[in-house]
């Protein structure tokens, strides 16, 4: 298995990059970044997870406006959760022949196949936001996205920061993404970490709430009835979190204080309830990736040498910054 850490080779993805821009030229598709003669509009198949979550909203319309600003053709599907749609939409797009093919994974298994077919078919592949664990690096040219372990451990600190001055037992619940997706993997082992340096934490119970508001409602549900002596949250999203502080709210609780809770994104919904006191801290993930992944994109059809991962910057908020920052979160 590659890990996002692991596959760090500027070279391997200057050779694919390069010999898929080739190939691309030789097939008579020019990139914006060609010099000489008539350029040919750019067409990008994307292929998006489904819109499970505020971030993913966000990244949507940033992908789409991104395009339009770039000048790309955006072929955009919505693969509605289902990994068999996302293979099905990315099938599509080498029968169309489109220049790239993007995509952000639901899962990380299951992508040899497909990936092997667009590389067949000469069409440059671009991870957004997610990585696949594949044998064969070469079979994508990069990643543009978050490093999800990174962020578990942001959480960690976040949760150690939100629990200074706490006597007595924690007592730990987890709402985990999507099972089987890159920031469900990595940021459970990211959190753990930091987890098994307080061995006065105790995970008493960790479930996937899909990373959707009413399944993170309805798992903390059944969380509380299991266990009402859960005093901390870690939510792998927002929206799980704001779902859980409905079930907090509803089983006659205060969130924020009977349950210390931290989450990752940063939406304007989670400011809003951190602002509000309900949530303690939140590690952001950057989904405005469509610049980026646009410029990325001419980058290979240019032939440009590219680093394997290209790494979103984001930060750390804690209740105290809850209402400055809100005005400026865009998302
Ligand atoms: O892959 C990024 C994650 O996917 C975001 O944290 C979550 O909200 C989204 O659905």
């Amino acid at each position: 298995m590659l890990s996002r850490r692991g596959f760090l080779s500027a070279a391997a993805a200057a050779s694919v990059a390069g010999g898929l821009a080739a190939c691309a030229k030789k097939s008579g598709t020019a990139s914006s970044g060609s010099s000489g003669g008539t350029t040919k509009q750019i067409t990008l198949g994307f292929a998006q997870t489904g819109a499970e979550s505020g971030w993913r909203v966000a990244n949507t319309t940033s992908v789409k406006d991104a395009a339009t600003d770039a000048g790309i053709n955006l072929k955009f599907v919505d693969s509605q959760s289902k990994p068999e749609n996302q293979i099905a939409a990315v099938r599509n797009f080498i029968a169309q022949k489109v220049d790239v093919i993007s995509f952000s994974p639901i899962v990380t298994t299951g992508w040899e196949a497909i990936l092997r077919e667009a590389k067949n078919a000469k069409i440059p592949v671009i991870l957004t936001d997610r990585s696949v664990d594949v044998s064969d690096s070469s079979l994508y040219v990069t990643l543009v996205g978050s490093d999800f372990e990174a962020e578990g451990e942001r959480a960690g600190h976040m949760m150690e920061k939100v629990l200074q001055g706490h006597t007595g037992p924690v007592n730990l619940a987890q709402l985990e993404g999507t099972t089987g997706s890159a920031p469900a993997i990595e940021r459970t082992k990211g959190f753990k970490k930091i987890m098994d340096s307080h061995p006065e934490w105790k995970l008493v119970i960790t479930q996937s709430g899909n990373f959707e508001r009413a399944k993170g409602q309805e798992v903390m549900a059944a969380f509380l009835g299991a266990h009402p002596e859960i005093n901390a949250l870690f939510a792998q999203n927002d929206d799980m979190g704001i779902g859980a502080i409905q079930a907090i709210e509803a089983a006659g609780k205060k969130p924020g204080t009977d349950i210390k809770i931290v989450t990752i994104d940063g939406i304007k919904d989670g400011f809003t309830a951190m602002a509000a006191g309900k949530i303690n801290g939140i590690c952001e993930c950057n989904p405005l990736l469509g610049p980026q992944l646009m410029d990325t994109v001419k980058k290979v059809l240019a032939g440009q040498t590219l680093d394997k991962w290209i790494k979103t910057q984001e930060s750390d908020f804690t209740a105290d910054q809850a209402a400055a920052a809100l005005p400026n979160r865009k998302y």
